[in-house]
């Protein structure tokens, strides 16, 4: 159901790869609520060829950018401000990536040639891309910047290896970046703690299923899925949320502050447990 919620803004998406990219359904919410976007991800991603699809569907122009290159975001950054005629309104960065995690290296034998790539791609990026954007003054007055993250940041999920420090990094720096752009411009920044979701990202953390499953049954509203998630980020970039910034905002059914559920109980009654 379209609102107009964004009728005028201009946005940039970071990260959408596939149909089942949060950033995929995010691009097609913020679109059919008024906005005009621009989509940008890595050369790589670009080459499989499947956001163009998206890209004629939300008349975006799309824009190659490496989120470890300050080179390829200044330019992305320039050349959107070109596009646009002028400054944009949202960012959305839904990227991440670890090599431990691919390729299965256990938390405690890291290899740190993949932890150093993970934290630039995961964590490092949005640095990059907020201070970038300061630099050339590319967000307009009142603008919203959403990362997307995960409470393996707050609480252990041994499988989530070394992207657990990549996001509480990644958190970190949306509160202190949200106290410097909201000074000098009112521009908010903040992220949002999804549910886990099936995507390439997701799916790569070992025992997904069992982990989906799982947070299913935590949560007294169920998994909070891709499209729900692009109506929160929808709701943040709206002027509805223009007070909230430096926070770190949960969206998964009541996962994060249920400690038990009652099926989760009988799962295990059911396995012999007292
Ligand atoms: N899927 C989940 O369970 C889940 C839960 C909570 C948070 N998140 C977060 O949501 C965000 C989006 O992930 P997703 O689940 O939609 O998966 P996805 O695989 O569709 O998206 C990840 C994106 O990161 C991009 N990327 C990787 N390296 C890059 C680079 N060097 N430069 C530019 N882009 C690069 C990929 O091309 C891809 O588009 C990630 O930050 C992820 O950690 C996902």
């Amino acid at each position: 159901m379209a609102n107009n919620l964004l009728k005028g803004k201009k946005g940039i998406i970071f990260g959408a790869l596939d149909e089942n990219s949060i950033a995929w359904k995010t691009a097609q919410h913020c679109y059919a609520e008024g906005a005009e976007l621009v989509l940008t991800n890595a050369p790589i991603a670009l080459r499989m060829g499947a956001i163009n699809k998206l890209a004629e569907e939300t008349k975006a122009p799309v824009i190659a950018a490496d989120v470890t290159s300050n080179e390829d975001i200044e330019n992305l950054f320039n050349k959107s401000l070109e596009h646009f005629g002028g400054g944009v309104d949202f960012i959305l960065h839904s990227v991440g990536m670890s090599l431990n995690v691919r390729k299965g290296v256990h938390y405690t034998q890291n290899n740190y040639e993949f932890t150093h790539k993970g934290f630039d791609i995961s964590s490092l990026s949005l640095h990059r891309i907020l201070a970038a954007a300061y630099k050339l003054d590319a967000i307009n007055e009142w603008g919203s910047v959403v990362a997307l993250t995960y409470i393996a940041a707050q609480r252990i999920f041994p499988d989530y290896n070394d992207m657990a420090d990549n996001k509480a990094i990644l958190e970190s720096i949306a509160r202190n970046f949200g106290y410097h752009y909201g000074l000098k411009k009112h521009v908010r920044v903040n992220t949002i703690s999804q549910s886990p979701t099936r995507t390439t990202a997701g799916s790569g953390v070992k025992g997904f299923d069992a982990f989906i499953s799982y947070a299913e049954k935590m949560s007294p509203l169920g998994n909070a899925d891709a499209d729900a998630c692009a109506d929160y980020c929808v709701a943040l970039f709206s002027d509805l949320t223009k007070m909230v910034t430096m926070q770190n905002l949960f969206h998964d059914g009541g996962f994060s502050f249920t400690g038990v559920s009652q099926a989760i109980i009988e799962d295990i009654q059911k396995l012999g447990g007292e």
